[in-house]
């Protein structure tokens, strides 16, 4: 059985990209698999348990979306939202971050900060994005060639996430550096877990300096609000702001970074629909969902099932692990028609690459408006972009992330 030959677990099993083969075959055959744990290795220390237990592995839409909706019966916070089992000890640190919480604090925490994120909000950084955008493609665009994770796709994220934090634009650097090595944690090239654990006791120590400086001089950003938000009628503590801190570090980074990498790569695969979008921009909102569904730039989020159950007639135990693999999800044609195709027109489009129900990207509509500007962008100054060499991607089970992806163009002139 093909499920049987790889391990889910094992980060070499993404280094080629997503296990798309592996995924049609789960959703066909089983659905809700059981994917065997690993005994102790060397590899895992730091904050992982160096046993890992095993988990049911979800592919189907309609499991992943039930899943995600349906917080009380799979919660963020028994375990944790990621797969890997934590020690104890660190545990409840993790549960001070929103993403890891469930009902009611992850609600009161959310709303603390919501407003930031809204739709409306983002429209008002528009301008802001466009302008940003422009310096990083008139950067490439003379050159001719470029590497368009480091040169383009990573910059335009870190440049607007510094200005959402407060981060001071030249330590934008510094975040990139972090992300890389908290998620990297399983590529060599990037680090290891001693040095994700380095790498997150910079962020704190960076983000209490900051902190600090904005509990006496507010401005018009996200730390200022985290500093004076109130819950309960008390301030948020240490913890909780560092964790804040570091989700957004995280989260607002990497994945959008992955996203426009991800786009770019399809839209040089599939020249059909580039030339497509050439014609009708109309189609940039469309293809922005396709690309997020296409690339499903995070892999996958687990919740643990708060007593038994079932999912699609599978007895779940309480206390299991239940992963959910959003690429999986997302090429299930019970939902999309020609799922294994790249329509940048597809309407509707379902997809859950931001995830669902209450732990909804937060982000979801900053990433649709850095990645249809970027888009809109690259194909105004470059149009003619293809690969020139080859993609070199993240090796992680958790990041659906490329490292480095060349390609060339007709240079613009200056
Ligand atoms: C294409 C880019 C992005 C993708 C694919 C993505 C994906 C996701 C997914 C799948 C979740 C759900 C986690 C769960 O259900 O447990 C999530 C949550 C979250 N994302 Fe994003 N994300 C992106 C961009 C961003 C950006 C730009 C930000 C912020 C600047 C952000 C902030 C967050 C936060 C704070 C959460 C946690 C929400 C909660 O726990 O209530 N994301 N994201």
């Amino acid at each position: 059985m093909v499920a049987d030959l790889v391990s889910l677990l094992e980060p070499e099993t993404f280094e080629e990209g997503a296990p798309h083969a592996l995924f049609d075959w789960l959703r066909e055959n089983e659905p809700v698999h059981w994917n065997p744990g690993r005994p102790e290795r060397e590899r895992a220390v730091g904050m992982i348990e160096p046993e890992q237990r095993g988990f049911w592995v979800l592919t189907r839409h309609a499991d992943v979306v039930a899943v995600s909706r349906n917080q009380e019966l799979f919660s963020s916070e028994r375990g944790t939202a990621i797969n890997a089992d934590m020690r104890e000890q660190d545990l409840h640190m993790f549960r001070q971050q929103m993403i890891h919480m469930d009902p009611p604090r992850h609600t009161q925490l959310r709303g603390a900060i919501n407003d930031f994120f809204k739709p409306r909000t983002i429209k008002r950084m528009d301008a802001n994005v466009r302008e940003l955008t422009r310096e990083i493609v008139d950067a490439v665009a003379v050159k001719g060639s470029c590497d368009f994770v480091r040169e383009v796709a990573a910059e335009l994220p870190l440049l607007v996430l510094a200005e959402l934090l407060g981060v001071p634009r030249e330590d934008r650097q510094l975040l990139f550096d972090w992300t890389n090595r908290l998620m990297g944690l399983d590529d060599p090239e990037y680090g290891n877990p001693y040095d994700a654990q380095a790498a997150l006791m910079e962020l704190f120590q960076y983000c209490a300096a900051l902190a600090h400086k904005r509990k006496e001089d507010p401005r018009d950003d996200l730390m200022s609000v985290l500093v004076h938000a109130r819950i309960d009628d008390r301030e948020l503590d240490f913890v909780e702001i560092n964790m804040m801190f570091f989700l957004m570090v995280i989260a607002g980074n990497e994945t959008t970074r992955n996203a426009l990498s991800g786009g770019i790569e399809a839209l040089c695969h599939f020249p059909d629909q580039k030339a497509r979008l050439l014609e009708d921009r109309t189609l940039l909102k469309t293809a922005v969902e396709e690309i997020v569904r296409w690339h499903s730039p995070v892999m996958q989020f687990r919740r643990t099932a708060t007593r038994d159950t079932e999912i699609g007639g599978q007895a779940i135990a309480e206390n299991d692990k239940v992963v959910m693999y959003y690429g999986a999800a997302n090429r299930d044609e019970r939902v999309f028609e020609r799922a294994n195709q790249f329509d940048v027109g597809r309407h509707p489009n379902p997809h859950v690459g931001f995830g669902m129900g209450n732990h909804f990207c937060l982000g979801a509509s900053l990433a649709r408006s850095e990645m249809k500007i970027m888009l809109e962008e690259v194909l105004e100054r470059i149009p003619d972009f293809e690969l020139d060499g080859s993609v070199e991607r993240l090796r992680s089970n958790f990041i659906h992330g490329i490292k480095r992806m060349p390609i060339r163009f007709t240079a613009a002139r200056g």
